[in-house]
């Protein structure tokens, strides 16, 4: 693989410096693991704000609500509040965040499948924006909160459309056999019924999700028409005229350079257009469309460094190549058989043409982030780059074998500023 493939993958300002290494917001990948340690994550704020820019841009700030469960900490909540754009929070820790990050409670979507008492009544107090509502039990427990502390509640019910999204199984969510949401039809109709009679709960409108990691548009096309024809079927039913549909997450990105994935302004483009013509074919007003891009928008602008150790040829050709990480930094090879690139960031110009497999440290046999990756001939000490691991990996990252979990770093104009400290051993023992 080639320079110009990496640079399909890598942020937007990653560049060969001058002594040859890898560069990323100006900072030298050698230098920011010598200060921060390896492994490192290194977030190019550049290049996220362009990509909250463009979905802002595309949809409205106030219509876009970023998925923190795809990367959440104080620092970056920060950087999307300035953006002008919302949050998505699962009730519980990632709401807790969110305020302490000092983020505006009306801007806060809530999700959960399984939100508990405490958790709603937080959100109440906290006054966060929306409450995407999930199961009847939730709807009458949050009617009955409602009324018991006096407070509003404005909600969206989550709807499965019934939409395949032609991703992974554990990526899919808009079938009707899944855990989240009503099913769209009759129970769906009955939720919208139930939420129209409680005092303090506002049923703003509709919510679906059909899944993450989605790289075609069409099924977006297709959810967005299901649900503008299902809130003219509540219109005509319950004579409801519900102004909001959130279209949930899920577009995919490029982890290999020859991915397509469409671009967040063609996306915004042709779901608009398509609500916008199925709302008029109806004679129905057009809803306001939310959307809640969690991977999309951090998923590229992160790499992690690792530092190469043991290089080992095994018979039967295999080399293997270990890394001061593994799955405890990045579960999603393991668990999704997700595919990642790497390269040297020590020589990203070099000729990367040796198969290698990219092993972890942790006492797994699974514990491998990459197979048949080609890089150069990896030297004890290299370090290398993996792309486009900015959702879901540090967020999905556990203290397995004990490992520590990396710093993060966002880098810009050549500073660098830490987002996240590296963990240290006392850590290990800070519960007990
Ligand atoms: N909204 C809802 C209700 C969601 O459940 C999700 C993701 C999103 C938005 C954001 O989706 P995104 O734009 O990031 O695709 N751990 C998996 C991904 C799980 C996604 C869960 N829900 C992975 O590593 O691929």
């Amino acid at each position: 693989m080639s320079w110009e493939q990496f640079q399909k993958v890598l942020p937007s300002t990653a560049a060969i410096g001058s002594a040859g290494g890898l560069e990323i917001g100006g900072c030298d990948a050698a230098g920011l693991v010598r200060e921060y340690g390896s492994p490192l994550f290194v977030l190019d704020y550049a290049d996220v704000r362009d990509r909250l820019r463009s979905y802002r841009d595309a949809f409205g700030g106030p219509n876009v609500y970023y998925a923190s469960k795809a990367f959440l900490s104080k620092a970056f909540a920060s950087v999307v509040e300035e953006e002008g754009l919302c949050l998505e929070v699962l009730a519980g820790g990632e709401l807790y965040v969110a305020l302490a990050a000092e983020f505006p409670a009306p801007r806060i979507a809530v999700h959960g499948n399984n939100k508990s008492r405490s958790e709603l009544v937080e959100a109440l107090e906290a006054g966060v924006g929306r409450f995407v509502v999930d199961s009847f039990a939730e709807l009458e427990l949050l009617r009955v909160l409602t009324d018991e502390l006096d407070k509003p509640a404005q909600i969206l019910l989550r709807v499965t459309p019934g939409v395949e999204a032609h991703t992974h199984d554990y990526l899919t969510t808009g079938i009707e056999d899944t855990k989240f949401g009503f099913t769209i039809g009759d129970v769906a109709m009955e939720a919208i019924d139930m939420a129209a009679r409680s005092d303090h709960i506002e049923l703003v409108g509709l919510h679906s999700h059909i899944g993450s990691q989605i790289l075609q548009i069409e099924p977006f096309v297709e959810t967005a028409r299901v649900m503008v024809r299902f809130l003219d079927e509540a219109r005509r039913k319950s004579a409801l005229e519900l102004p909001e549909l959130d279209l949930g997450g899920g577009l995919g990105i490029a982890y290999q350079p020859n991915d397509e994935a469409p671009r967040i302004e063609d996306l915004a483009k042709v779901v608009l257009e398509a609500v916008a013509s199925e709302a008029e074919s109806l004679g129905t007003r057009v809803p306001t469309i939310k959307v809640e891009p969690g991977r999309s928008i951090i998923g590229p602008a992160m790499v992690t460094l690792y530092t190469a150790g043991t290089v080992k040829d095994v018979s039967g050709g295999s080399r293997y190549v270990a890394i001061d990480g593994g799955m405890s930094d990045n579960i999603r090879p393991a668990l999704y058989q997700a595919r990642y690139t790497f390269l040297s960031a020590s020589r990203p110009g070099a000729p990367h043409d040796t198969p290698s497999a990219v092993a972890g440290k942790l006492c797994e046999t699974g514990d491998i982030l990459g197979r048949d990756v080609p890089l150069p001939d990896v030297e004890p000490g290299e370090i290398l780059a993996c792309a486009a691991t900015g959702a879901y990996a540090y967020a999905m990252s556990s203290n397995y074998n004990k490992m520590l979990r990396p710093a993060v770093v966002a880098v810009f104009g050549g500073e660098s500023r830490p987002v996240t400290r590296r963990e240290t051993y006392e850590d290990l023992l800070r519960l007990e």
